[in-house]
């Protein structure tokens, strides 16, 4: 069974996502350990409450350097061989990129390279693009810059609301994440 770990930062549903895929074998993994630099992220609740192995680290005030270390050291010794960011709000150091080279995955709420960095919803719906949707790409030193792995479409509706449509977005994120987890591992 291969190792994942989870890195986030807020409510954590894209992490709650994987797991039901874990549970249900259609994402073939054990989730090794659950990282939040936000202690009180709802994600760190979910998973304390399934008994999963949670780091609840505060980055607040510490160097982007040191902190890292902290994390690379959680991932190494819960044996992560695939770091999936779901949700983590910071840039990674040059440092954690080179420890897990080619083997951190991150999901965006866009289909990039259009709308990278915060509020992509917001982005795309106020460009009045027709089309958006999200990506899940390999992670490298640069904000939702790094090689597209996959990505779903969601058109957007006369109607919507920039809530409307990040719920729809949303959606597809917890459909295409852990499917493209599954085909990386497999
Ligand atoms: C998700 O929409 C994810 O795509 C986005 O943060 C949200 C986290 O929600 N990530 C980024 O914008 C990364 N640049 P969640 O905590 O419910 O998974």
């Amino acid at each position: 069974m291969k190792r994942i770990g989870i890195l986030l930062s807020g409510r954590g549903s894209n992490f709650q996502a994987i797991h039901r895929a874990v549970e249900r074998g259609e994402v073939q993994a054990e989730i090794a350990c659950v990282i939040s630099n936000v202690p009180d992220a709802g994600g760190v609740a979910y998973a304390r409450e399934k008994g999963l192995p949670v780091h609840a680290l505060s980055s607040r005030g510490v160097p982007r350097a040191e902190f890292d270390q902290q994390v690379i050291q959680i991932l190494n010794d819960a044996g992560v061989e695939l770091v999936c960011l779901a949700g983590y709000m910071r840039l990674l150091s040059k440092d954690f990129i080179a420890a897990f080279a080619g083997r951190i995955v991150n999901i965006h709420p866009s289909l990039l390279p259009a709308f990278p960095g915060l509020h992509a919803q917001k982005q795309a719906f106020d460009a009045g693009v027709k089309v958006t949707g999200c990506t899940v790409h390999w992670v490298d030193e640069g904000l939702d810059t790094g090689p597209v792995i996959a990505q779903a479409e969601v058109a957007v509706q006369p109607d919507d609301t920039e809530d409307t449509l990040s719920a729809r977005i949303l959606e597809q994120e917890h459909k295409l994440y852990p499917a493209t987890i599954q085909a990386i591992l497999s």
